[in-house]
C-alpha cells in the first residue's frame, strides 16, 4: 500500500492509470448504449433486467455519489434520483415504470459526472484517506461500471430482434486440453491482502488446507453437456438435488439457455445470430442446479470455491499464490477470452499461455464458472467501504463463481475475485468445470 507520495512520480502515474481506465470503460458502455436506438434504451428486455438506459444513469449515479460527492466533496449533481437509481430500492422488474431519465439525459448526465470526476482526480492525494488509498474508490468505480457493461452484455444477449454487436471469432485451439489434473494435499494462500483494487470480499489473504482433489484440466464442453442430454440427463430426477429438480420441472428446464433443436443436433443463438452449437466451446448460459446435475451425472462434483482458486493461483514451485493462473502480470490477450473482446467462449485449448502452473486451462475468461461454494466473507472479513458492496449477499442464497466471461473486463476479474448470484440464473455468461476427491478412482 502507498503510504507516501512522491509528487510527479507515484502520484502521477496513478492519475494517467485511473484517467486511462476511466475512458476505456466508458467506451465500452458507449458502445453497448449506442449500438440500439432509444426505443431499445428504455424497453425491458427480460424481466430479469434492467433497461439499458437505467444500467446507464446507475453507472453514473453511483460515481456520483462515491467520487464526486464522497471523494471530491463536491455538490450533488443531481440529488433527486439517487432513488430511482438505487439498486436496493428499485427491484429490476419495476424499472421500466419508473420516470427514468430519457437516454439523451441519461448520456449528458453521465458525462457531466465523468467532467467533474477528471477535475478532482487532477487535485487529488491519494494518501488522504483509505477509501483514495492506492486509486481504490476511482478502482471500484471503474469495476461496478464494467460489471454493469457485462450485464448490459447479458441484456443483449436476451434481446429479440436483428443483431447489433459484432466481434472477430475467439482463437481456434492450439493444444490439445482434456481429463483431469491432481492437486496435492496442502495449504495454499486464498484471497489478498495486497491487491491494491481487490475488493472487500476477496480480502483478506488467508491459509486454506485441502486434502488432494482432481479438477478438470478444462471447463465442460458443449460436447460433453449434449451427452448429458442425450442421456436422458433432464428427464432423470436421481442426478438433480431436490431444489434442483423442483425447479427443472417449474421452469421446463431441457438444454442450456439460448439452445434449440436443429435437426439431429442443436442450434445456439448469440446476439440474434443463430449457429450450429460447437462441440470444443464451454457450455455457457446453465445455472448451478444443471452444473451440479451434470456433475453427479459424470460422477464427479463442482469443485468448491478454495479449490478453484488453489487450481488457479497455486505455484507448487514456489507454494505462493499468483494473482492470475498464468503470473502476476494482467491479462493480455493470449492468455484469456475477456474484455468482449469476442463475443462467445473460446474452444478448449485456445489459450495454452493461460493455463495454471499446474496445468488446468481457461480458468480466468471463457465463461463464469460455478461452484459448490455460499457465498461467505473470508475469515477476518471487514465491510468496505459500505455493507451493501457484499455483506448483505453473504448467506445460504448464493453461489459463488469464478474466472470471469468472454463479456468480463480485466479490472474485474482477478485470481482472487469472486462473483456470485443465485442457483436458478443463467441469462449470465456461467459455465462450470467438475472435481473429485482425489482418493475416489472409477
Ligand atoms: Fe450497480
Amino acid at each position: 500500500m502507498t503510504t507516501t507520495e512522491r509528487p510527479g512520480t507515484d502520484a502521477e502515474r496513478l492519475r494517467g492509470r485511473i484517467a486511462a481506465e476511466l475512458e476505456r470503460t466508458r467506451a465500452r458502455t458507449a458502445l453497448l448504449t449506442d449500438a440500439v436506438d432509444d426505443d431499445d434504451l428504455v424497453r425491458q428486455h427480460s424481466t430479469l433486467m434492467s433497461p439499458l438506459v437505467w444500467d446507464l444513469a446507475h453507472v453514473g449515479n453511483q460515481e456520483e455519489l462515491w467520487l464526486v460527492r464522497d471523494v471530491g466533496g463536491r455538490e450533488p449533481v443531481r440529488r433527486d434520483i439517487d432513488d430511482l437509481y438505487d439498486a436496493f430500492k428499485q427491484p429490476r422488474k419495476d424499472r421500466p415504470a419508473l420516470p427514468l431519465l430519457p437516454p439523451a439525459e441519461a448520456r449528458a448526465y453521465v458525462r457531466t459526472v465523468r467532467d467533474k470526476v477528471y477535475d478532482l482526480l487532477d487535485g487529488i492525494r491519494f494518501t488522504d484517506r483509505r477509501l483514495v488509498e492506492d486509486g481504490f474508490a476511482f478502482g471500484m468505480i471503474v469495476q461496478h461500471e464494467q460489471q454493469h457493461d457485462e450485464t448490459m452484455l447479458a441484456t443483449h444477449q436476451l434481446r429479440a430482434g436483428a443483431p447489433v454487436l459484432d466481434a472477430p471469432p475467439p482463437p481456434e485451439p492450439r493444444v490439445g486440453v482434456g481429463g483431469e489434473v491432481l492437486v496435492p494435499a496442502g495449504p495454499f494462500t486464498m484471497g489478498t491482502s495486497t491487491d491494491p483494487w481487490a475488493l472487500d470480499n476477496e480480502r483478506p489473504a488467508h491459509t486454506v488446507e485441502l486434502p488432494a482433489y482432481r479438477i478438470d484440466a478444462a471447463p465442460v464442453t458443449n460436447g460433453q453437456y449434449r451427452a448429458f442430454i442425450a442421456d436422458g440427463g433432464y428427464d432423470q430426477p436421481r442426478w438433480w438435488s431436490e431444489a434442483g429438480w423442483r425447479h427443472r420441472v417449474e421452469a421446463d428446464l431441457g438444454a442450456p439457455l439460448h439452445w434449440r433443436r436443429d435437426g439431429d443436433g442443436w442450434a445456439y443463438r448469440r446476439f440474434g445470430r443463430w449457429s450450429a452449437v460447437r462441440d470444443d466451446e464451454p457450455v455457457v448460459h446453465v445455472c448451478w442446479y444443471e452444473a451440479q446435475a451434470y456433475a453427479a451425472w459424470a460422477g464427479k462434483r463442482l469443485p468448491t470455491e478454495a479449490e478453484w482458486e488453489k487450481a488457479a493461483r497455486w505455484d507448487p514451485a514456489t507454494g505462493r499464490s499468483r494473482r492470475y493462473p498464468w503470473g502476476d502480470g494482467d491479462p493480455g490477450t493470449a492468455h484469456a477470452n475477456l474484455g468482449q473482446r469476442h463475443l462467445w467462449p473460446a474452444p478448449v485449448g485456445a489459450y495454452p499461455e493461460g493455463a495454471s502452473p499446474l496445468g488446468v486451462h481457461q480458468l480466468v475468461g471463457d465463461v463464469w464458472e460455478w461452484t459448490a461454494s455460499t457465498f461467505r466473507g473470508h475469515p477476518g472479513f471487514t465491510a468496505f467501504p459500505y455493507r451493501e458492496y457484499s455483506e448483505v449477499f453473504f448467506g445460504d442464497d448464493h453461489r459463488v463463481l469464478r474466472g470471469g466471461s468472454f463479456g468480463t473486463d480485466r479490472s474485474a476479474c482477478r485470481g482472487t475475485f469472486r462473483n456470485w448470484d443465485y442457483p436458478i440464473r443463467r441469462q449470465i455468461f456461467s459455465g462450470f468445470r467438475c472435481a473429485r476427491d482425489a482418493g475416489c478412482e472409477e
